[in-house]
Formats: C-alpha cells, structure tokens, sequence
C-alpha cells in the first residue's frame, strides 16, 4: 500500500476486494483524492496504516451533561483498541447528546434530529461501517434509526446500567424509587436529610438507568435485533467486561465490512417482530412501542400498534425487574442477561434463523444460553405475567389508539369508570392538582392533554400524573391517568399514555370535560368517553386549534413535520420511502 491509484476508481490497486466505499475518497487518481490522503497525513497517519483498511466511524455520544455516558470517552479507545486489531482505521464522532434527565422539554424532540445527524454524517464522511455508542433513552433509536437509513455494515455498543443505588440498607432503583420516595416526603413520611442521601444513593455510578426503564428496553430491543454482540445489554456499564465488549464490538465492526453485511441483512420484520417479543417479555417501557414503529419504518417494515397488542396477549413477562417486578439490571445481567432470557422465550416465541452480527442465526447465538437464578428470569411456565406488558386501547377517546402498561398498574383499576378532572396543560395541571375545590377523589378520572408529539411538544413524560396529595395522606397510591403524553420507563400506575390523535391537533381528547364519566377497560382493550356524539359534535364546532408554537428554527421544521404517536413520531420527510444518492467524492 502507499496511495497507487484504482484506475477505475472502485477496486483496490492491489485486487483485493471488496472495494471499499472509502475508497472514493482515498483511491481514485484525482485531486481530491491527493487532498484526502494529504489530509490524513495532517492528522499523522501513515499510508499503510489506513489505505485499503474499512474505516469505521464510531459515534460517540459521550458529554459531560450526560452521566449515564460519562463512561464512554474512555470506552470509545477499546472500541478503537477492537478496531485496529482486526485491520479497520477508527475514527471517532461526537454526535449529539441526549440526555434524559436534563434536556427540556424532552429529548424526544430531538431524538429525529439524532437520527438526522446520524445518517449524515455517515453518508458524508469515508465511512464503510460504524459503531453506534449510546443507550440513555432515545440515543439508541435514534442511531439506529439513522443508521438504518443509510444502511452501512454496524454494530451497537449499548453503554450500558449503573449499578444498585443504595440507601440505609435498601436496594434503589433509580427513577422508580426517586418518584417512591418524592411521594413518601410529599406524604410527610420522609425529610430533608433522608432526601439528601437519597440523591448520594440513587444513582451512583456512570451507566444508564439500572431499572427496565426506556433505556435497557431499548439496548435490549437493540441485542433482540441482533445488532449489538451477544449479552452486550445488561453488562454493567463499570464493569471490565463492558470494555472487552466494546472491543469485540469494535473487531465485529470490521468483519461485517469485509463481508458486506449492511443492517437491512438483520433489521427484517422478523427481527422486529422478535423485538416486541423481547419487550413484552421484559415487562419494558412504553416508549419502545413509538421507537420501534419509527425504527421499523426507517428499515422498511410497516409495525402498526396492532402487532404490539398480538404479541403482547402471546408473551408472558418473564423478567422480574423493577418498575414491574422485583430486581435490577444487575441482578438481570448476573441471572443470564438477554441471552438468558430470549433463550427461554425460545422457538415459540422468536424466529431462531435469522442472522445476526455475531452469529450465522439467532439460534447458534442462542445455544448453550444458561439462567442462573429463576426467580430474575421467569420461565415460561411460571411467569412474572401470563401476558406482556403492554396493551392497545381504542375507542371514541383514542380512535388510532393509546397504551397502558398494564402489569404497572393496580389491578383494581383495569375495569374503572370515573368522572374526569380535566387539565389544559402540564403548568395548570401543577398549579392545580392540590386544589381542594376540584374535588378529586380516587375515583376520579385524571385527565391530561396538550402534552402530545405537538402539544408538548415532543410529548414529555408527563404521563404518571401526580396524585393529589390530600389522597397520597389517605394512602392511595394509584389512580386512572390519561394523557397523550409519554411515561418513563421507570414509571407505574394505571397511565393511558400515547391517546392518538393528541388532542393539540383536535384528537378527541380535546373535547373532554370535567365531569364526563371515561371508562378504562383492558381486557376489553376499551376506552371510552361516556359523551354522545351530537354533543361531541357541538363540542368539537366550538373547538380552535392552538396557535403555531415556533416561528423559525429547528422547532419550525418539528412542527412541520412530526407524527403521530401511533405512526412512531417520525418526521415525515425521514419515513418515507425514496432513494438518497451516494455524495460523488471526486
Ligand atoms: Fe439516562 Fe435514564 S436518564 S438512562
Ligand atoms: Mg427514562
């Protein structure tokens, strides 16, 4: 090697194939290759250190706002370490971050410009493959998403749990005993000084959250896929083996450019049927059910909300992980982790020949997966619940559907009829939910709207709405809440969550009023505004849409473009079907 023209500009000079597509940037005999090539030696690489190699992009969204990625500057040297060993050239990207607990008013309004930014820069740069790191919530679809769109050979690196929170001798999870514990001082139950050491306890290592919240939901979905190396979800994010992972990942990376196998090989309907399975078999969060849809979409493949509640009322919940369950990411990693648990759910429940980055078939994937405690990780015939965890709602409330993570919620109220308290908005619901003239009681009906996709916007997980708190004194602890809001995965209680068409762009939501009795049923898959229809009409002639929120910026494109929760959040202009040509390099 040392930089001999491709005469035709696509082989190597030497013969080997496959030709590389960055190749165009550094192999043909013209000026810009000259350029590009010079330009390498500015950054001090030698020719043979870099010409004919895959280069491999990994995308880093590692920043000091993000704690459950402050670990992954430093990983991104092993997925390096990986990539050089097996013949690649690595070069790192910082991608947007998006971290959940800071970023307002959600990062779910930009996880499409993630996904956006993504797909660029790998469609730009001389990239023949990629590792996507992340794993805070909505970093994982949305690399994905954009990954899939330019459609490169990649592996994902999940960045993995922190570990057990811990207070006076308790087990914390985070998240799930944060809203615990806020209601126990809101109760009077708890101080000052408990909640100081709480926030020392709650989450105290670098890592994603170590419940079955939206993060380990979404690196799960991602191994179920088969885009992650086996058991890559539930290592620990401090443990040395999330380094050797990030390695293998890093070595993986080079071998799917060698054999030229891009992510529509494993991104298949099969694959994302195996997802919902995975989801609905970790009790896992209700965001998957928008990521997956989008996901999907970007890889061809029509989910609708209908696949979600079909294989979610065949899947048992076998993990028994909090907020659903017992346990934590830890004990879940220790007990056998994902390949414990999809090889329980095994030929009935998942389509064991399909490949995966590590393995020709799920199956080979899949052999020799042991469970090392059967109480983390349920078998099949002793199940957390004997159906998933997530159920579609429709009716005259929620006509293209909503969501309700049913084993979160007391059971008591699957079956409810209530009169509904109505709250404009998240700020009226705030300054008002303790009023005593509303006369909540714990029958009421909680009602939430103007927090959808475009009401939010971004629809901001707003959907565990508080408790009054003159009911959290007389010890209720759940109630019936609807909204075209999210939840965190973290989150419990009997919440209706996604209602589409939200109510910004006149779902009928909008035109709920307080007093009108809504009925929840879920094993009727029901729910219902007890309102007749010529009084709807009356309601909805009466009805303006809300003023445009944005006038110029990211927000304008947003407004514009955005979907609905039912079809994945997406933007339309990024869903849709249609051809990007390659950027001519020459
Ligand atoms: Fe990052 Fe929960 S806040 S994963
Ligand atoms: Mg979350």
């Amino acid at each position: 090697h040392g930089g001999a023209p491709a005469p035709d500009g696509t082989r190597a000079p030497d013969g080997t194939t496959p030709a590389l597509r960055s190749d165009q940037w550094y192999r043909t005999d013209g000026l810009r290759s000259f350029s590009h090539r010079a330009r390498t030696r500015q950054l001090g690489y030698l020719p043979e250190e870099h010409l004919g190699k895959p280069v491999i992009a990994v995308l880093n969204t590692w920043s000091d706002i993000n704690p459950c990625h402050q670990h992954l500057r430093e990983r991104a040297e092993a997925v390096k370490r990986g990539v050089w060993q097996a013949g690649g050239f690595p070069l790192e990207f910082p991608v947007a971050t998006l971290s959940e607990t800071f970023q307002k008013p959600t990062p779910m309004l930009y996880r499409n410009l993630l996904a956006m930014e993504t797909e660029e820069l790998l469609r730009s740069y001389p990239v023949d493959g990629a590792v996507l790191m992340g794993g805070c919530d909505k970093t994982t679809p949305a690399l994905l998403m954009g990954a899939a769109s330019v459609d490169l050979p990649a592996v994902f690196v999940p960045a993995g749990p922190m570990l057990r929170g811990h207070w006076r001798g308790e087990t914390l999870g985070s998240g799930t005993d944060m809203w615990r514990y806020w209601d126990d001082k809101r109760a009077g139950l708890i101080g000052e000084r408990e909640l100081s050491e709480l926030e020392c306890g709650l989450a105290r290592s670098p890592g994603t959250c170590m419940t079955m919240g939206t993060a380990s939901t979404m690196t799960s979905v991602a191994e179920a896929l088969g885009v992650t190396v086996p058991g890559a979800a539930s290592l620990p994010a401090v443990d040395s083996g999330h380094a050797r992972m990030a390695a293998a990942s890093g070595i993986r990376a080079v071998g799917l450019v060698r054999e030229e196998a891009r992510l529509s090989r494993f991104l298949t309907r099969e694959a994302y049927e195996d997802a919902i399975a995975t989801v609905c078999a970790l009790g896992g969060s209700t965001n998957a059910v928008i990521h997956l849809i989008a996901m999907a979409g970007r890889s061809g493949v029509t989910l609708t909300l209908d696949d979600f509640d079909a294989v979610a009322r065949r899947v048992p919940v076998l993990a028994n992980l909090r907020p659903g369950g017992a346990h934590l990411m830890e004990d879940f990693h220790y007990a056998g982790g994902l390949p414990g648990l999809l090889g329980r759910l095994g030929e009935k429940h998942l389509h064991l020949d399909r490949p995966t980055v590590a393995h020709a078939t799920l199956r080979e994937q899949l052999d020799g997966a042991l469970v090392h405690d059967d109480d983390v990780i349920r078998g099949l015939d002793d199940p957390l619940a004997p159906e998933g965890g997530i159920a579609v709602l429709r009716g005259n409330l929620a006509p293209d559907g909503a969501v309700i993570k049913h084993i979160a919620a007391e059971p008591r109220l699957l079956r409810h009829t209530g009169p509904a308290v109505v709250f404009d908005d998240y700020r009226a619901l705030q300054a008002t939910i303790n009023d005593p003239s509303l006369g909540i009681t714990a029958d009421s009906v909680l009602v939430l709207r103007g927090s959808g996709p475009l009401g939010g916007p971004g629809m901001p997980e707003y959907g565990m709405l508080p408790i009054p708190d003159h009911l959290l004194k007389e010890g209720v602890r759940d109630m019936v809440r609807l909204s075209d809001s999210r939840m965190s995965g973290t989150s419990y209680g009997a919440c209706v969550l996604h209602i589409a068409p939200e109510s910004h762009v006149g779902g009928p939501l909008a035109l709920v009023r307080t007093g009108d009795l809504i009925t929840l049923d879920v094993a009727a898959r029901r729910l219902s505004l007890d309102v007749d229809d010529a009084e709807l009409a009356r309601r909805r002639a009466a009805w303006t849409p809300p003023p445009e929120r944005y006038g110029r910026g990211y927000g304008a494109l947003y407004q514009e473009h955005i979907t609905q929760a039912d079809t994945g959040c997406d933007f339309g202009f990024l869903a849709r079907k249609g051809e990007v040509p390659e950027p001519y390099a020459g």
